[in-house]
């Protein structure tokens, strides 16, 4: 499809309502999304797609209204029909290459499951199906018609016992079984999807991009070629209060309180032993599964050094501690004694639990 094509594509009505004018301009190249126009202008930008079936990854970018409209835009999206959501980000087939690379970044595995939110032709989906054998595939679309192509392109690669399109709008999609997501819409439509991903999808599940980014949401790994692919792991809810007890080396027991912070896949620690207060070191949420050091005085144990591994089940975390004991000097390194561990997640904290002092008088 040629750029005026392209352009003429979005129904006048469309622009209007987004807030496109007289003003409103058209140019081709992915600055926009990355916030400069041609003409130096500087984002945040929206942007429109559009471009042939086969590959050419042509964008037509709209600079507008940013804000005011954005929020209009999401009013659209949630209020309005699936007409309208459509347009949100129109059919651009992902090049060969850059899908070869997502699916190389994304590495579904014999047995696991794909979705593709916003599937167009289908090759995502398609060819992660045909690249591993075992993997079943799921692609929604928008665009009944494209859900056609798609379905008949799955019939001729061979794949069809594999994978299946339907016509559905992303945010309907059941993201609660699947092991991979794909997805490659317009910023803002990822960024609406964010808080769906982050709610539904299980700990773990891979989230494989091109071009754009998630925000605040930093990427687990990149593949930064010509075009960036990005991936992203779904973190597990650790944000809260947990606790858990050890019986120790000595034979006495210790009672841990930890106050966790979460922000995505970032997180980070305060842990309480009796008096004792100390923050984790190396804290590192991957999916489920999580991993932090901690040195902290125990029950007649001194500044006693831990390694924690778990993997996160909702309220629980089942793993084991390695407590470090005295130094080898045959083997010259540590030697660890492994405790089973099991964190439960509590809604108070003995960690700030009021101290008995009199509380002091506010002054006016
Ligand atoms: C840029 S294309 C990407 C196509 C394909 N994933 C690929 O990478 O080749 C975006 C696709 O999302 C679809 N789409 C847009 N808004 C959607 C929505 N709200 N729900 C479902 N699909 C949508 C469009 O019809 C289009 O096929």
């Amino acid at each position: 499809m040629a750029l005026a094509g392209v352009a003429g594509a979005v129904p006048a009505r469309f622009l209007a309502l987004l807030g496109g004018s007289a003003s409103t301009r058209y140019y081709t190249g992915l600055a926009p999304w990355q916030g400069v126009s041609p003409e130096g202008e500087v984002g945040p930008f929206s942007a429109e797609m559009g471009g042939s079936n086969r590959g050419e990854q042509v964008m037509v970018g709209v600079l507008r209204r940013p804000a005011g409209l954005f929020l209009l835009a999401a009013g659209c999206l949630f209020a309005g029909g699936a007409s309208a959501q459509a347009m949100f980000s129109l059919f651009v087939a992902t090049k060969d290459e850059i899908a070869a690379r997502m699916v190389a970044l994304a590495d579904p595995k014999s047995g696991e499951t794909v979705i593709d939110l916003g599937s167009g032709d289908g090759r995502l989906v398609i060819r992660s199906a045909k690249d591993r054998p075992g993997v079943r595939g799921v692609g929604v679309d928008i665009d009944a018609k494209l859900v056609g192509d798609a379905t008949a392109n799955s019939d001729a690669e061979g794949v069809s016992d594999r994978v299946r399109f339907m016509q559905q709008n992303v945010f309907d999609a059941d993201l609660s079984k699947v092991d991979v997501i794909y997805m490659w819409l317009f910023p803002e439509l990822m960024r609406l999807l964010r808080p769906k991903i982050l709610r539904e999808a299980r700990p773990g599940t891979r989230v494989v991009s091109q071009m754009f980014d998630m925000g605040d949401w930093q990427s687990d790994r990149s593949d930064e070629q010509q075009d960036t692919v990005r991936l992203w792991v779904v973190p597990a809810k650790v944000q809260g209060n947990w606790q858990w007890t050890l019986t120790l080396p000595n034979g006495r027991r210790a009672s841990y309180a930890a106050v966790v912070e979460q922000q995505f896949q970032k997180s980070d620690a305060a842990v309480r032993v009796g008096k004792e207060r100390r923050a984790t070191r190396m804290f590192v949420l991957r999916g489920d599964e999580v991993t932090f050091s901690l040195t902290i005085p125990l029950p007649g144990l001194p500044n006693q050094d831990h390694e924690f591994t778990g993997k996160v089940r909702g309220n629980v975390i089942t793993g084991t501690v390695k407590l470090r004991r005295d130094y080898d000097a045959d083997t010259n390194s540590y030697k660890f004694i492994e405790l089973p561990w099991r964190a439960v997640r509590s809604t108070q904290t003995s960690y700030f639990a009021p101290t008995g002092l009199p509380t002091p008088t506010v002054l006016p």
